[in-house]
């Protein structure tokens, strides 16, 4: 009998056909318009998918991966705003843990707190987080020509709280007010928090790691689509692979 798989979810179509190209015959299922894609990528077992954008997208294609593929647990990669100060474009984000920036029960919960659970901040599980953050270090060490084709600066890796809403953050008055609200927040997206939530329900590791791709304000991105492609995506494919090599 094969070994219960490793969930891979991406944000970005682009992510997932990088990680997808290393898997050798891939077996497909499609279940609520999700393609689930089951092989192995440096002789693990995995199935990969693609997420949708935001909250609830997670959590259906989390249970899916659950309920369906009986995951032994979930990986998710992606792109985020940074909010932390010392986040730029570039650098990438392990979370530690996460939170609903847009979740407010209040005053019957306090604000943030996902009632369920009795948490603000849902944890990722040490190991997959360990693996992840010295798969980006090595990564970061030779990154990508596109970082420097992009004018970036070598990119650094960050671990800390990420938040998630179902918003896409793009002025400076917002990124800055989320900033003041929780000032401890590295990087803000749409998903990893809810698949955290699921994954604390069914008590299976999670983690999430994040390419930061703009500041969350107001400025015009850099060439988005090209990033994607060149940086994110690479860096994804790499940081996934050596990850996967050291579990
Ligand atoms: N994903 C990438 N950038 C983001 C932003 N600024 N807000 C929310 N999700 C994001």
């Amino acid at each position: 009998m094969s070994a219960a798989p490793l969930g891979i979810v991406s944000a970005l179509p682009d992510e997932l056909a990088a990680l997808l190209a290393l898997v050798d015959k891939p077996t497909s299922a499609t279940v609520a318009g999700r393609a689930l894609y089951r092989g192995h990528l440096h002789g693990r077992e995995v199935v990969l998918t693609l997420c949708g954008i935001g909250k609830v997208a997670a959590a259906l294609t989390t249970t899916l991966l659950i309920e369906r593929m009986g995951v032994r647990g979930l990986l998710f990669t992606g792109v985020a705003g940074g909010l932390g100060a010392q986040v730029r474009v570039g650098d990438v984000v392990v979370a530690r843990t996460l939170l609903q920036h847009d979740m407010d029960a209040s005053p019957l919960f306090p604000r943030h707190q996902i009632p369920d659970l009795g948490l603000e901040e849902l944890p990722t599980d040490g190991a997959l987080r360990a693996a992840l953050r010295a798969a980006a270090q090595e990564v970061v060490r030779r990154p990508p020509a596109a970082v420097e084709a992009f004018g970036l600066q070598a990119p650094a890796v960050h671990e800390g709280l990420v938040v998630s809403g179902d918003r896409f953050v793009s002025s400076s008055a917002e990124s800055t007010a989320l900033a003041a609200r929780l000032p401890h927040a590295l990087a803000v997206e749409m998903e990893g928090a809810a698949m955290a939530q699921v994954c604390a329900a069914y008590a299976l590791p999670c983690a999430v790691l994040r390419t930061i791709s703009d500041r969350a304000d107001d400025q015009a991105h850099v060439d988005f689509p090209r990033f994607l492609a060149e940086v994110a995506s690479p860096m994804s494919r790499e940081i996934v692979g050596l990850a996967l090599q050291r579990l």
